[in-house]
């Protein structure tokens, strides 16, 4: 076992914060997954995936076991649909990209996502107009209190908007081991209802689009808007987008028409947390070495050495200026680790 200690985290999550862990292991194999949690020296140990859904506040002063398992095959076909199994160590978009390339569909729009497959079906990562959870089949998950793989089917995920028994029931019980994806060999389902893809179609020319168009126009669109977490640190967006009931949106249109709403059930909608910052007045805003992106206001930004401390209270002030100014409490969609 190579295990390190204190070891900077800084490359290892994309909000680039300089926190240390007191020891490392990067792990490739589940056999020795199992063996480092059957120590007791190692009872609560930190799972780090591809860090880029992550703020960390502080050092560790415990195990971080970085995922390592690799692996992309296919499990079983039919004439329209295969089974895809991938290791939770597989980074997300070049396994989109292994898709496309075998023209099996429906993970498109969910390329240039940053992370590991591992964990995607924690938040059910979504992008225009389509969450994993759509193609997700199964995961193969070891259950840290027996120490024994588990098999959790689409149901016993219970997926919801940015959601999931991982983040909520069942938080650091599993540790993510594989995922299935059930895809589409033929007859590919488009999703380009959302008004940015069709944009780029039309300029691009596309008029019978196949999956690796709407992939690519999602990278371009990514690109754009985005900031690159290698250039910038970042962790996507840090809010989730509030889903509030119909009478406050009647109430807030009152005072702001064109305030912009997505319909749910049970008389709810849901606002663009993006919008909300923006007009609190936070959108490109800088404070010290934070900031909110000046292309997307969800988006926090680390200009550089930020603290992990830094981010929170920057988060901190929008949720009180948001609250003030819309009766609304923007929750963090990043993990916060204290
Ligand atoms: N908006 C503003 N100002 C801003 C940002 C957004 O007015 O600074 C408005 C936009 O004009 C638009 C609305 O807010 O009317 C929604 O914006 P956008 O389409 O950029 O999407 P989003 O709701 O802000 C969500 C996901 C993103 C995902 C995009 C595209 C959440 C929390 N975020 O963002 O996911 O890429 O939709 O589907 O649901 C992530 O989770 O890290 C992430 C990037």
């Amino acid at each position: 076992m190579n295990l390190k200690e204190n070891i900077s985290l800084k490359e290892l999550n994309s909000f680039g914060i300089d926190v240390k862990a007191s020891n490392y292991l990067y792990v490739q194999t589940i056999d020795t997954l199992k063996e480092v949690l059957d120590q007791d020296r190692f009872k609560d140990p930190f799972i780090l995936s591809g860090g880029s859904n992550l703020l960390l506040m502080n050092d560790l002063d415990r195990l971080v076991i970085h995922m390592g398992l690799k692996g992309i095959e296919v499990l079983d076909e039919t004439n329209d649909e295969v089974f895809v199994k991938a290791m939770a160590g597989e980074v997300w978009h070049e396994f989109v990209l292994w898709c496309i390339e075998h023209h099996y569909g429906g993970l498109e729009n969910l390329s240039l996502i940053p992370g590991y497959v591992g964990s995607a079906p924690i938040q059910n990562i979504g992008a225009y107009g389509v969450e994993q959870g759509a193609c997700f089949n199964s995961c193969e998950v070891l259950d840290r209190e027996t120490n024994e793989l588990v098999t959790l089917s689409k149901k016993d995920c219970e997926f919801g908007y940015r959601d999931s028994i991982f983040k909520s029931k069942h938080k650091n019980r599993y540790i993510i081991t594989s995922v299935i994806y059930k895809l589409q060999k033929n007859n590919h389902k488009l999703h380009i209802d959302y008004g940015a893809i069709q944009t780029v179609l039309k300029v691009k020319g596309i008029k019978n689009p196949n999956i690796k168009d709407v992939s690519e126009a999602v990278i371009q669109i990514r690109s754009e808007k985005l900031p690159n977490p290698k250039e910038l640190g970042n962790s996507g967006s840090f809010f989730k987008n509030p889903i509030i009931d119909k009478d406050l949106l009647d109430t807030l249109q009152k005072t702001y028409p064109e305030i912009p709403h997505y319909t749910q059930e049970n008389n709810q909608v849901k606002l663009a947390a993006g919008w909300l910052i923006e007009k609190a007045g936070f959108k490109g805003q800088r404070k010290g070495n934070v900031g909110s992106h000046h292309k997307q206001a969800l988006v926090l930004v680390n200009h550089g050495n930020a603290t992990g401390k830094e981010v929170y209270e920057f988060a901190m002030e929008i949720i009180k200026k948001v609250q003030e100014q819309f009766a609304i409490t923007l929750e963090p969609e990043v993990r916060i680790i204290k």
